[in-house]
């Protein structure tokens, strides 16, 4: 880790008022979770526009169903990590404190984050594809036909899928966050899928100080002030034993 930067970064924390972060699948890596890009990555076993758009959910609701009912099972295993863990407490530091996160994993809420963006939706949850209530029910890929919303509504999981417009309350909350921020930090995340992808760069030009935290470089590496390769569950509790009591 570059202790130059680390220690700019922590003169900047020690100003700042208002924080904003964006995480990626990059921070659940090391729980377990696969990302999406990366070498294990889901994109290069599975074909995104099979799985993840609404023509695929229409075209094969069963498929798709398979997939997600697989990731949930595999989510269901896993814990959040100290990565995770020092969000908290970073939290805890800053009155204005937003956690963006495009992860649909659920880590960050049971970490016990409070003030959190989940962009892209929860896998957790449910709701109808055509009217949008949410279904509480048992996803029962046996049962011979998939569950119905009471309008008749075919029940999708609540996730963003590629094409769809984001939930309005997060991304304009995402967008308000980072246009006040002092500190922008992006975090286990490869910076291209928008509009998230755009919110580090939204940060930056309204003057917050942007600092990209990664395992390798991303198309942001060059525009943030500050670069800290590495893993997230390491880099960001060393940051926060840094900042101390
Ligand atoms: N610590 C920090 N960064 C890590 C770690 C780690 N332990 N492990 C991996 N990374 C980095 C990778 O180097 C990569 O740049 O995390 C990034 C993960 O990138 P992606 O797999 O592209 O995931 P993400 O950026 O979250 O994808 C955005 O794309 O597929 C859609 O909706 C999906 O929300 C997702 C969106």
């Amino acid at each position: 880790m570059d202790d130059n930067n680390i220690k700019i970064l922590l003169e900047k924390l020690k100003s700042a008022k208002s924080v904003a972060v964006l995480t990626g699948a990059g921070i659940s890596a090391e729980s377990g979770v696969p990302t999406f890009r990366g070498d294990e990555g889901l994109w290069k076993k599975f074909r995104p526009e099979e799985l993840a758009t609404v023509d695929a959910f229409m075209a094969n609701p069963q498929l798709v169903w398979e997939w997600y009912l697989y990731r949930r099972e595999l989510m269901s295993k896993v814990e959040p990590n100290a990565g995770h863990y020092a969000l908290i407490e970073l939290e805890k530091r800053f009155d204005d404190f937003t956690l963006i996160t495009q992860n649909v994993d659920g880590l960050h809420r049971n970490a016990g984050s409070s003030n959190i963006l989940e962009l892209h939706g929860n896998i957790t949850l449910n709701k109808c594809f055509d009217c949008g209530q949410s279904f509480e029910g048992k996803i029962n890929l046996d049962a011979g036909s998939l569950p119905q919303c009471e309008c008749g509504g075919k029940i999708r999981p609540d996730v963003v899928w590629f094409g769809e417009l984001l939930p309005a309350h997060a991304i304009n909350g995402a967008f308000e966050a980072s246009q006040k921020a002092d500190i922008f930090l992006s975090i286990g995340t490869s910076a291209i899928v928008h509009p998230a992808a755009s919110l580090p760069m939204e940060a930056s030009r309204n003057g917050a100080f942007l600092v990209e935290i990664n395992l390798e470089p991303t198309p942001l590496t060059g525009m943030a002030d500050i670069s800290l390769m590495g893993k997230s569950g390491e880099i960001l509790p060393a940051i926060l034993e840094r900042l101390g009591g």
